[in-house]
């Protein structure tokens, strides 16, 4: 090279390094570097708020129960060779624990996910593979990601999950192989009051996870087949995850968090109930696919189809009046069982089967033996809940 030759290229492999080059680490941002990233990916996650609110949104949202004692860990890909807030974020994302139950013939264990969300890289430094080399090391890594053996519950992490929002194949390469993700879409409805179900508040969640909990764990510990069964916990930390999100960002837009959080029918052993939030992706346009979903669906006897849709059908039509007040697109109920299907169809009720192929595809990584595809796991409860 000639004395006059310009230093560019030093400077470029400063800031975009090979991405199989071994400067590179995966580590922890500052606080400054998490706010850093936090302003870079409001335009793809923040639409509905402006950069200010999402910035709040996002620091608050570490300090609520799920998040809070290490339950959420923020993840960056920099060059090890330079300072902190010096450093290029090359790419980057987070991880929330969560509590789940495993059961193999019958014996079931309690244990705890990952679950990993707002994978990011900033437009410049697209394509160049550094959210694959970020993937490609986190996925082994959560393995043991704050694995105790001394703890119950935190003695293994049998494994990791997401949600795509870039179709079934990105982070299949890197082993979360996609399950499942079908929803039933209900349309808004005006009030149709009186309602024959009764709305939830948020008073109420506590208790009905409780017994919620009970139910998910009979329901793997009779499971027959020879699968592996896996469920995340539809417990109050994880409900109350997106209820303050929700409250966040309805007082953000609203001026007003909403009151209802589900709804429920029937007498105590032969209950239905959902709990629900509302989700808003960006502005308040039918575009923006701004969504009550239903969080959780519970039936506590499955015997009565005709009993029970006809509770549904109450409990449907508070969700879609609901949808209609906060101006949602539609409603969404993810993965329905067999009988929750046929539920649906005795409602009577207006509503679309669809099955996702770009969007909030669940994907799960499994640690252990076998394939881990859904020919030898069944991902039990697989609705919004478990979103992240
Ligand atoms: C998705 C994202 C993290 C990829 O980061 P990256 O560092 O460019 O990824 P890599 O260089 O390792 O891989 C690039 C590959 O990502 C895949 N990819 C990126 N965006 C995609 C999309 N919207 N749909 C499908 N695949 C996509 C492509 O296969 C691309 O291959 P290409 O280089 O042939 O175009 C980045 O594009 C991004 O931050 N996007 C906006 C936020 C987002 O959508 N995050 C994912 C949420 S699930």
């Amino acid at each position: 090279m000639g004395e006059n030759t310009p230093t560019t290229t030093l400077t470029d492999s400063i800031m975009a390094p090979d991405s199989r080059s071994e400067s590179l680490i995966l580590t922890h941002p500052t606080a400054e570097e998490k706010l850093a990233t936090w302003n870079l990916n409001s335009v793809n996650w923040g639409t509905a708020l402006s950069v200010a609110d999402y910035l709040e949104r996002e620091q608050y949202l570490t300090t609520v129960p799920l998040a809070r004692n290490g339950g959420i860990t923020h993840w960056i890909l920099v060059d090890r060779s330079l300072p902190p807030n010096e450093r290029p974020i090359l790419a980057s994302c987070e991880s929330l624990r969560k509590p789940v139950l495993v059961s193999h013939n019958g014996v079931v264990t309690e244990a705890f996910t990952h679950g990993i969300g707002s994978v990011f890289s900033q437009p410049k430094f697209r394509g160049k593979g550094y959210a694959s080399r970020m993937l490609r090391e986190l996925g082994p890594l959560l393995k043991d990601w704050q694995v105790d053996p001394k703890t119950p519950g935190m003695h293994t992490c049998p494994f990791s999950i997401l949600y795509s929002d870039i179709g079934k194949k990105y982070y299949a390469k890197f082993g979360w192989v996609p399950f499942p993700s079908t929803h039933i879409a209900f349309p808004p409805t005006a009030s149709s009051k009186p309602f024959t179900a009764t709305p939830l508040a948020e008073s109420d969640i506590e208790e009905l996870c409780a017994t919620d909990e009970q139910y998910i764990r009979r329901s793997l510990e009779n499971a027959q087949d020879a699968k592996i069964h896996v469920a995340l916990m539809p417990n109050h930390d994880v409900m109350q995850w997106h209820h303050k999100r929700e409250n966040f960002v309805s007082r953000k837009i609203f001026g007003k968090s909403p009151l209802i959080k589900g709804a429920i029918a029937g007498d105590v052993g032969s209950r239905v109930w959902a709990i629900c939030t509302r989700a808003f992706y960006g502005p308040l346009k039918p575009e923006s696919g701004n969504t009550l979903h239903i969080l959780r669906l519970v039936v506590e006897d499955e015997a009565d189809v005709e009993a029970n849709a006809a509770k549904l059908r109450g409990i449907l039509e508070i969700a879609q009046a609901e949808a209609k007040e906060w101006q949602l697109g539609h409603v969404e109920l993810w993965n329905p069982t067999k009988i929750v299907k046929q539920m649906v169809k005795e409602t009577g009720l207006e509503h679309s089967e669809v099955e996702r192929e770009e969007e909030s595809i669940a994907s799960l990584m499994w640690y252990g033996e076998g394939s881990g595809t859904s020919a030898d796991i069944e991902w039990v409860g697989n609705e919004k809940y478990g979103w992240c």
